[in-house]
């Protein structure tokens, strides 16, 4: 029996994927059976992420490009707030499921990555997010790739326009 979280029939290009999240979340995939395409701008990072899952006998290729290149420039400041990107995923949801194009997203709250390690590095700042999440501590990134492996199978086939917060209840306890 097929499980329905079985990724091995899917190619998925995950954006901004040599580093952080996104390499948490590739990798994640890519061990439930996806052939993953990573990205980022920067070649010699690419590669070396590309070259790190291949040892790890996971199926990747590379596709190097500048994701705001295809931004159009009515929307690209727009989806650069957070809060658009969640109107975006609604209004993509509303336009493409009639194509069978599902569009959803996942919400992290405050994950340790190479962008984050300067702000867990302060004493004050590390201090206020553990206070500020309930669940009292930062996430690690790969704690992101049950929520990006449900979304990607048969599973969530009927899931749409959606919001997946994986963040320790922080958006629980605004
Ligand atoms: N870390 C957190 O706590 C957290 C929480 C909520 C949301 N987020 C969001 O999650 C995303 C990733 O965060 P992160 O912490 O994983 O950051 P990160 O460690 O700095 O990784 C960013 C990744 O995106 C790539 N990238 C950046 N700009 C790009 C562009 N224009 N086109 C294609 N690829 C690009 C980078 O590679 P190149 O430099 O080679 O392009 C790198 O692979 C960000 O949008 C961030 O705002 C992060």
């Amino acid at each position: 029996m097929t499980s329905l979280f079985d990724l091995s029939q899917k190619h998925i290009l995950v954006t901004g994927s040599n580093a952080g999240i996104g390499l948490q979340i590739a990798r994640g995939l890519a061990q439930h059976g996806a052939h993953v395409i990573l990205n980022g701008r920067n070649e010699s990072k690419l590669q070396g992420a590309a070259e790190a899952l291949r040892k790890e006998g996971l199926s990747v290729s590379e596709a190097r490009f500048d994701l705001t290149q295809y931004a159009r420039t009515t929307t690209g400041p727009y989806t650069a707030a957070k809060g658009g990107l969640k109107m975006l995923t609604k209004a993509m949801c509303a336009d493409w499921a009639r194509f069978n194009i599902q569009v959803n997203a996942i919400g992290p709250g405050y994950f340790i990555t190479e962008m984050t390690q300067i702000l867990a590095d302060d004493p004050k700042f590390d201090g206020w997010v553990k206070q500020r999440t309930p669940a009292a501590r930062w996430g690690i990134p790969s704690e992101l790739i049950g929520a990006a492996v449900f979304l990607s199978s048969d599973a969530s086939s009927f899931v749409d326009g959606q919001i997946i917060y994986v963040d320790g209840g922080m958006s629980a306890a605004l």
